[in-house]
């Protein structure tokens, strides 16, 4: 259910789930995404007349009051993008959040403070959830980066409240079904990162939903070496062996094609400017070589995989792309899937911690379908896992 099965809202309140879990420093927001994502809602209850009372939570307090956790510093930003004020209420349920939502005029907004200052939240508690349930008519979660956390206000109070999807939850969601639920195929991945053993359940979902999967970044060590290459001193895996030839078998079973590299950028130091040199998988390497960056040969039968693929999924670099030149392939990779989506040629989703910084590096990131906003949330949908708090929409 959207904000559109909702009915009249003048004169009622919203709670709504936002996700500002955002980067700060020195108390500043350094990078306002997921504020900017969570206006759409916010506009479109205030033109509909409705009060609206924003719940979050702010990294991990565990329970406690931490001043530096407060969400107070977001509000300043907040209403500059807004171009409304932002009140802003000491604490998320009781008297300090009744008092703020009164106080509100129709279309007034008020930032509650961090939810995770209750260890009630984490625990899901119901007589939590009915205490924020108390504070309003109706509740939107627009929140899909923390839609995997079965906490009290991403998932408990949807059953106090009528309950919907906000305009972010919606587009994700719709993004992702493109991707994954019903794409127009083939569709392929790309799978990158440093480690098989954090992707094991996405990697494992992958192969039976994919024609092709291309993997990359440190964890495309652990494959090669699996397959007997020399991998020199990489990063790798090696405990991790059978399970990377698990999934090959798995993947060759389903119909799926992997594509390893079969060229990498090796160098014995990760330094911005590091002598780097490509060799061809399987050439023999020193003890000190390392392999930080796929090779462009390795792009060019990706890029050509891509070529004869409608749809993308994306989650991880090719290489240590923090890292001048070890992202040569992500960028390159990265722009040739942008020139594809410009095309109308590629519908193309990418999410993850990792890949959000990966695609801005690459600067396409407004050339994609979608860029989730999510981190763990997108890998855990990857993983085929139901997502709770978008769970609590449907029930
Ligand atoms: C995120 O930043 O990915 C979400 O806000 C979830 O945060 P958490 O991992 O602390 O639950």
């Amino acid at each position: 259910r959207t904000l559109d099965d909702a009915g009249a809202l003048a004169g009622k309140t919203a709670l709504v789930r936002v996700d500002f879990n955002v980067p700060m420093e020195g108390g500043k927001v350094t990078d306002d995404t997921r504020l900017r994502v969570a206006l759409p809602t916010i506009n479109k209850l205030r033109e509909a007349g409705a009060k609206v009372a924003l719940l979050a939570h702010f990294d991990r307090p565990k329970g406690q009051v931490v001043p530096s956790m407060s969400l107070k510093p977001i509000a300043g930003p907040l209403a500059e993008l807004l171009g409304a004020p932002v009140h802003f209420a000491e604490d998320c349920v009781g008297g300090p959040a009744h008092a703020a939502i009164d106080g509100l005029d129709a279309g007034g907004v008020v930032l509650l403070e961090n939810v995770r200052f209750h260890a009630a939240e984490e625990a899901n508690d119901p007589e939590f959830a009915t205490s924020l349930a108390e504070l309003a008519d109706l509740y939107v979660n627009d929140a899909f980066s923390a839609a995997h956390r079965a906490h009290a206000s991403t998932e408990g109070v949807a059953h106090h409240l009528p309950a919907y999807a906000g305009e972010s939850m919606r587009r994700e969601l719709e993004a992702l079904d493109a991707a994954l639920g019903t794409p127009q195929k083939p569709v392929i991945g790309i799978v990158g990162g440093s480690k098989v053993s954090t992707k094991l359940d996405l990697l494992k979902n992958l192969v039976g939903k994919l024609d092709k999967l291309a993997i990359g970044g440190g964890m495309a060590n652990t494959f090669l070496f699996a397959q007997g290459v020399d991998i020199g001193g990489s990063l790798a895996e090696k405990d991790m062996a059978d399970t990377a030839r698990e999934i090959m078998a798995n993947a060759e079973k389903a119909g799926c094609e992997l594509l390893l590299p079969v060229d990498v950028v090796v160098a014995t130091e990760v330094r911005p400017g590091a002598e780097a040199r490509t060799v061809k998988a399987g050439e023999a390497l020193s003890a000190d070589d390392k392999i930080l960056d796929a090779g462009p040969e390795t792009v060019a039968k990706l890029n050509a995989a891509i070529d004869g693929s409608k749809t993308l999924i994306w989650n991880g670099p090719l290489g240590v792309f923090e890292v001048p030149p070890f992202d040569a392939a992500t960028v390159a990779a990265a722009k040739h899937v942008a020139d594809k989506t410009r095309a109308g040629a590629l519908i193309a989703v990418a999410g993850g911690g990792d890949t959000v910084a990966a695609v801005n590096h690459a600067g396409v990131a407004d050339d994609l379908t979608f860029v989730s906003t999510a981190g763990g949330a997108f890998l855990e949908w990857m993983e085929g896992k139901p997502l709770p708090g978008v769970e609590a929409l449907r029930a």
